[in-house]
């Protein structure tokens, strides 16, 4: 009855079910995966989203690509110095998510493949298979930092690949590609015929100041390359429902891509008028709230650092970027069973590294986002339990 893009079994996994059941029991439950920044108390600038409805709400104006005007802030937006991003190269979305499922209709028949990071971003799964095509895995390892191992990547290569897709930081490892692998899956790629997606959607997001990791935008690659971000994470504001893609690379290739992509996006009209009339303004006030953000992932990422150094067998994997931190402790239980217990036991919830297709377990995934007074409580709770229950010594 239902087609095979859905996954075979849409029951709610064990975690799903338990923190259904506990809710449903009235019990308080400490997020540590929240990630939605509209629920973590950091306040947008008064007006900046109320003025957003209040913007010429009867207009509409179906521009297959977008307005114009929001073109062109976006454009400004990621362009920097040295690298200036002309606005015809700016597609306007609903988000990621719609950008990549433009992508793979532009890139991709039913069965193609894409070659997707691991561990990374649980929705590739699913956007991929709703729209008919195969992720297929490459590896990231984690060494002094998690690196791109890119014999994994050369070895996923087939007859049916279309685009490698990079998630710069990624989530959850928090890591940047470096230059020299971005230009060596640039290369590949040029090799291959293949094209490039990088998710650059957590870039603003470096943990030391300043470190930012390189853009796909960045340089001049033989390679046609798409670099995706949006409102929900560059300014915390994801009830906006803006994103974009940028397209990349050699000019011919670059027009085929934005004709198909006009077809595509024309078919749809998804992105809404107010919002695109809003977003040079929500670009350009939305920058508090990025400092905001910023300041708390740090803030909570030092905490966490000073929680796990009191708990010697567990380990805080290397964050360069993003929302997210990752830590490791000993597999004397699966994952899963350590989660679960910690939610019934101490009623905090946490994702386990399976999500993320980790390749070995045990890692526990927590959002950094988080308000300090939770975070820290939480953290040390699921410390605490996992020194219990592993045998560790808490330090203390
Ligand atoms: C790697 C990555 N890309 C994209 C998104 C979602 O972006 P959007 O809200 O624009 O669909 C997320 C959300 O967590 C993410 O982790």
């Amino acid at each position: 009855m239902l087609s095979s893009r859905l996954p075979p079994d849409l029951a709610p996994n064990p975690i799903g079910r338990a923190i259904a059941r506990l809710r449903s029991q009235g019990a308080e439950l400490v997020d540590l995966t929240e990630s939605n920044p509209t629920r973590v108390g950091i306040a947008a600038p008064e007006g900046l989203v109320r003025g957003t409805a209040a913007i010429e709400p009867r207009l509409y104006e179906p521009q297959p690509l977008g307005l114009p005007a929001a073109r062109r802030a976006v454009a400004a937006h990621v362009s920097r110095a040295g690298r200036a991003v002309p606005p015809e190269r700016v597609v306007l979305t609903t988000g990621t998510s719609e950008a990549y499922g433009h992508l793979f209709k532009l890139l991709c028949d039913p069965g193609d493949e894409v070659l997707t990071p691991r561990p990374s971003y649980p929705l590739f799964e699913h956007l991929t298979r709703l729209e008919g095509v195969r992720a297929v895995p490459y590896a990231l390892e984690c060494h002094a930092r998690w690196e791109l191992d890119l014999d994994s990547l050369r070895r996923g290569v087939g007859r049916r690949t279309r685009a490698v897709l990079l998630v710069s930081p990624n989530n959850p490892t928090g890591s940047y590609l470096t230059e020299a692998e971005l230009d060596a899956v640039g290369a590949l790629c040029a090799a291959h015929d293949l094209a490039l997606i990088a998710d650059e959607v957590f870039a603003p997001y470096p943990l030391a100041p300043g470190a930012a990791g390189p853009s796909v935008l960045d340089g001049d690659r033989d390679v046609l390359a798409f670099c995706l971000g949006g409102l929900s994470k560059a300014v915390g504001l994801p009830q906006l429902k803006l994103g974009w893609l940028v397209a990349a690379g050699p000019r011919p290739a670059v027009d085929r891509a934005l004709a198909g992509l006009e077809l595509i996006c024309d078919t749809y009209l998804s992105v809404a008028t107010p919002v695109q009339l809003a977003a040079g303004r929500l670009l350009a006030d939305g920058a508090a709230v990025t400092a905001r953000i910023a300041e708390r992932v740090r803030g909570n990422h030092a905490a966490l650092q000073r929680l796990v150094e009191r708990h010697p067998a567990a380990r805080l994997l290397p964050v360069e970027g993003g929302w997210y931190a990752v830590v490791q402790i000993p597999a004397t239980r699966s994952e899963e069973e350590v989660v679960l217990d910690l939610l019934e036991r101490e009623r905090v919830l946490v994702h386990p590294g399976y999500f993320y297709d980790f390749s070995r377990e045990a890692y526990l995934v927590v959002s950094l986002l988080p308000e300090p007074h939770l975070f820290g409580a939480g953290a040390a709770r699921m410390l605490e339990r996992a020194a219990v229950q592993e045998g560790l010594e808490s330090g203390r």
